[in-house]
């Protein structure tokens, strides 16, 4: 039913204060989770969603992660020199195409909504998605791909949802939910962080949005909400009845690493779940745990 989503937009624009020092000269989105930035995560899981042109909105100090995803010449011939040729694969795997890949700027740090309209020229007219790097996701199906795969059979809009605790309602958007059925909620309102006993329930909007067209002219015109910032909940909230409009209750597991205790279990779930270190780390947890 839905167009195929093609494009995707990351929002890599803010400053990491919750990171500081370590994100004082690095981009927040260039912090490694066991070996690989969160940014690649996030393109990684992009491209299993079948997207094939990536949009980045960029900000001052930002450029490290336009070199990530190009060739680094005098790293490639070293490597190629000291007779490591496999760590080449390794470090341009996830390379987009040449000219699949777009940099703009938001210029002034006016919010997330803000951040998506700066890439209007880039979306064109047609739907995208929208994928926040600091909300890293462990699935056996990419997260994004179980959306696209939901939303071509409803349509219109898609964002992942999940149950937070009552008393984090703050941190997240907040949707009234209508009806339910199997992972699919219908969306029928959204409110952007609000205090718990404002909250109309504890299904949280998770970094990863399949958006129409349409809510960059809601955008355009956005007053400044929460925070005093351009919020991409508030455009949401007003195409609300227009389209469709469903959250998905994705499978998988959640990390909030713009968070440092988030990060840090992101970093354990992902070391653990690989072949190399995984049993290492677990010998190390098995002794620690004793003196906890
Ligand atoms: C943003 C969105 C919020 C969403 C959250 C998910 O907030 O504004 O609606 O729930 O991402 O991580 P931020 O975390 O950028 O403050």
């Amino acid at each position: 039913m839905g167009a195929k989503v093609k494009k995707a937009v990351f929002p890599v624009g803010g400053m990491g204060t919750r990171f500081l020092p370590a994100t004082k000269a690095l981009p927040k989105e260039m912090l490694p989770v066991v070996d690989k930035p969160l940014i690649q995560y996030a393109v990684e899981e992009a491209f299993a969603a079948g997207i094939e042109e990536f949009i980045f909105v960029t900000g001052r100090g930002k450029s490290a992660i336009e070199d990530h995803f190009d060739h680094s010449f005098e790293l490639e011939r070293m490597l190629q020199d000291r007779g490591k040729a496999e760590m080449i694969e390794v470090a341009t795997s996830m390379m987009p195409r040449a000219g699949s890949i777009a940099y703009t700027r938001q210029m002034e740090p006016q919010g997330l909504g803000h951040a998506v309209w700066c890439a209007r020229h880039l979306v064109g007219d047609e739907p995208f998605a929208v994928l926040l790097a600091d909300d890293l996701i462990l699935s056996k199906t990419a997260c994004l791909k179980q959306m696209v795969e939901a939303q071509s059979r409803m349509g219109g809009n898609m964002i992942a949802v999940m149950d937070v605790p009552a008393e984090h309602t703050n941190r997240y958007g907040i949707l009234s939910p209508g009806f339910a059925h199997d992972n699919l909620v219908e969306v029928k309102g959204l409110v952007e962080k609000p205090k718990p006993e404002d909250a109309p329930s504890n299904k949280a909007v998770i970094g990863r949005y399949i958006l129409q067209p349409e809510v960059f002219e809601l955008l355009e015109k956005q007053e400044p909400g929460a925070g005093n910032e351009i919020q991409l909940t508030d455009s949401l909230a007003a195409m609300i009845g227009g389209q469709p409009f469903f959250g998905l209750t994705f499978e998988g597991e959640r990390f909030d690493c713009g968070d440092k205790l988030g990060f840090l279990q992101a970093t354990i779930a992902y070391a653990l779940a690989r072949d190399d270190m995984g049993e290492g780390l677990r010998d190390y947890l098995r002794e620690l745990t004793p003196t906890l």
